[in-house]
């Protein structure tokens, strides 16, 4: 993988990051940042109108968590908040993009990932009780768009290393985004995840990671929360999620062989998640599934 200080790969014998290191066309006569990035890694640079779309479903994916996050409470079944979630993607003219999504298709229109599950649990009829803690994850389509945001919810009191690992995964999710504006390397963001981590003597789950969103569910490029080479910049009008999975114990996951969707770590410890759609801007960056009050 090319780093910022290699030689840049056209054998000019500059640095890359003096020379096709792709953050601005620069007036020169070639291709736009646009084209450079959809060739070089598939990624789709958005127009103004699409950053638009997707900011509106990104606002509503954030209102439907919000609400479903209140309704989690001790005695509620996890499919008492999909059918509630239904009900409001419904007035709100959007559609789940869970519900039918892969193979097997997923069968609900969030997935509520309860205590050792780390993400893509499927709702069914377990109740939530005084000491859970649950992660929901929101996708709304609207108009076409897509938004694409969880949270972590805590049944009534629960103990110290559960609570430990919600912090632990809502500090490393914030602590990447403040590293986010044009020219940050993908990896810088799985190296704030990592270093937020180790602080809270948790890890960083490899398997699942976060990803580009917006026009499609899950597009280029893909972003590890762990620590990797993926030396990538970032540039104004990407879209992509952060979503680290922290875990109390190992990393590992196990995905469960009967419905092929739920993942659970290997030693059966809590896990945490927290996830934003985030879009890269000229100056920085904008939360786009920050939930407005
Ligand atoms: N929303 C999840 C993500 O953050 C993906 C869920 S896919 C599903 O990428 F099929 F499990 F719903
Ligand atoms: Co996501
Ligand atoms: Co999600």
């Amino acid at each position: 993988m090319i780093s910022r200080n290699d030689p840049c790969w056209c054998n000019s014998g500059a640095k890359w990051k003096k020379c096709h290191f792709p953050l601005q066309a620069s007036g020169r006569a070639g291709p736009s940042l646009q084209e450079q990035y959809a060739k070089q890694w598939g990624i789709l640079l958005k127009t103004p109108e699409q950053i638009d779309g997707i900011r509106r479903a990104s606002q509503l994916s954030a209102t439907i968590l919000k609400k479903v996050c209140l309704m989690a409470q001790a005695g509620i079944t996890t499919n008492q908040l999909d059918a509630y979630a239904v009900k409001l993607y419904q007035d709100a003219g959007a559609i789940a993009a869970t519900l039918g999504y892969g193979s097997p298709p997923f069968s609900k229109s969030i997935c509520t990932s309860l205590n050792e599950v780390i993400c893509h649990g499927i709702p069914d009829e377990t109740i939530l009780k005084e000491g859970d803690i649950l992660n929901i994850d929101v996708t709304a389509i609207l108009d076409g768009y897509y938004g694409d945001c969880s949270a972590m919810v805590i049944i009534g009191k629960t103990s110290e290393e559960k609570k430990r690992v919600v912090k632990a995964a809502y500090d490393c999710l914030m602590s990447a985004i403040a590293i986010l504006k044009p020219g940050v390397l993908i990896y810088e963001i799985g190296d704030a995840i990592e270093s937020c981590a180790e602080k809270y003597h948790c890890s960083v789950v490899h398997q699942f990671v976060a990803h580009g969103v917006g026009v499609h569910f899950h597009e280029a490029p893909q972003v590890p929360h762990h620590a990797n080479r993926l030396a990538i910049p970032l540039a104004a009008g990407m879209t992509f999620t952060i979503e680290p999975m922290i875990n109390i114990g190992v990393p590992e996951a196990v995905i469960d062989s009967n419905d092929h969707w739920t993942a659970r770590t290997a030693d059966g410890k809590p896990s945490a998640q927290w996830e934003h759609t985030l879009l890269i801007t000229d100056t920085g960056h904008e939360i786009l599934t920050q939930p407005q009050d």
